[in-house]
């Protein structure tokens, strides 16, 4: 059995409350060992379980997860089948963080997912609903400006019903009807911390919204090696940032 991780946060460490992590990597790690590149999705898969862990363990309370955007389509058919079939099997074995008190949603737009996939989905969702140790949400089929003009039909939607006044529309109004804001009964806060592994310092889409003050953590470990305390590290920079908000 594998020795519990013991955390290095100092105390005194500002914990961000809503983490978001780019998932990348994966076939770079691959490709070094000379191996498919859905071995390094498998790898990739076992990482995020053991960090999603860890970052309910340091007290995080919104862990957000890059699993696929509307832009990986672009890829050849067997990855994105080797990538469907992951998620499928994975959504069996995410049912062990309902055993910790974990909540899962998912943002992005699942009406182009496999039906089956769809269905377990919102089996897991509706399983873990009441667990508030940490909410977990998983980004599939998401892209943030996706997000964006979804939100911005809804409103669209509402004022030709004559429910909404145009002059009524605001950034809270907006925002109420992002992906974020559809996890049953919640809204997830703003993003305050956003982990790139892999070397790559872009945000490919992710959150746009959401991470307009966000704090940024670069690290060129690819996303198979990356550790518990990694996520420390990451942590550690973020709580000596000093975040204004434009003020002073
Ligand atoms: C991230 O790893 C996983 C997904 C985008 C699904 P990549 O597959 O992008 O790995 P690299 O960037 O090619 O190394
Ligand atoms: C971003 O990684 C998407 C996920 C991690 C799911 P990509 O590998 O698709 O991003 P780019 O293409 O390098 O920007
Ligand atoms: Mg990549």
């Amino acid at each position: 059995m594998a020795a519990k991780e013991k955390s290095l946060l100092p105390s005194g460490t500002i914990v961000p409350t809503h983490i978001g992590v780019i998932m990348d990597g994966n076939g770079r790690w691959a490709k070094k060992r000379g191996l498919p590149r859905k071995i390094g999705h498998r790898e990739g898969a076992q990482t995020f379980r053991t960090i999603t862990r860890h970052a309910k363990n340091l007290g995080v309370k919104y862990f957000t997860v890059y699993a696929f955007s509307t832009e990986n389509w672009k890829r050849p058919a067997d990855e994105v089948e080797a990538l469907m079939d992951l998620f499928e099997k994975y959504l069996d074995e995410v049912r062990d963080f309902i055993e910790e008190n974990i909540r899962i949603c998912f943002i992005g737009d699942r009406t182009m997912l496999r039906p089956e996939l769809q269905r377990k989905m919102k089996s897991v969702e509706e399983d873990s609903r009441d667990f508030d140790a940490m909410t977990l949400l998983i980004a599939i089929n998401y892209g943030g400006r996706d997000e964006i003009v979804h939100a911005v039909k809804k409103l669209a939607k509402r004022v030709k019903e004559g429910s909404l006044s145009p002059d009524d529309i605001n950034e809270s109004v907006l925002e109420n009807e992002l992906y974020t804001a559809e996890i049953d009964g919640d809204i997830a806060p703003d993003v305050d911390l956003i982990i790139r592994p892999s070397g790559e310092q872009r945000l490919s889409n992710f959150m746009i919204w959401q991470s307009a003050y966000a704090e940024y953590y670069f690290t060129n470990i690819l996303w198979p090696d990356f550790k518990p305390s990694d996520l420390e590290k990451a942590i550690i920079a973020y709580s000596d940032r000093n975040r204004r908000f434009g003020g002073v």
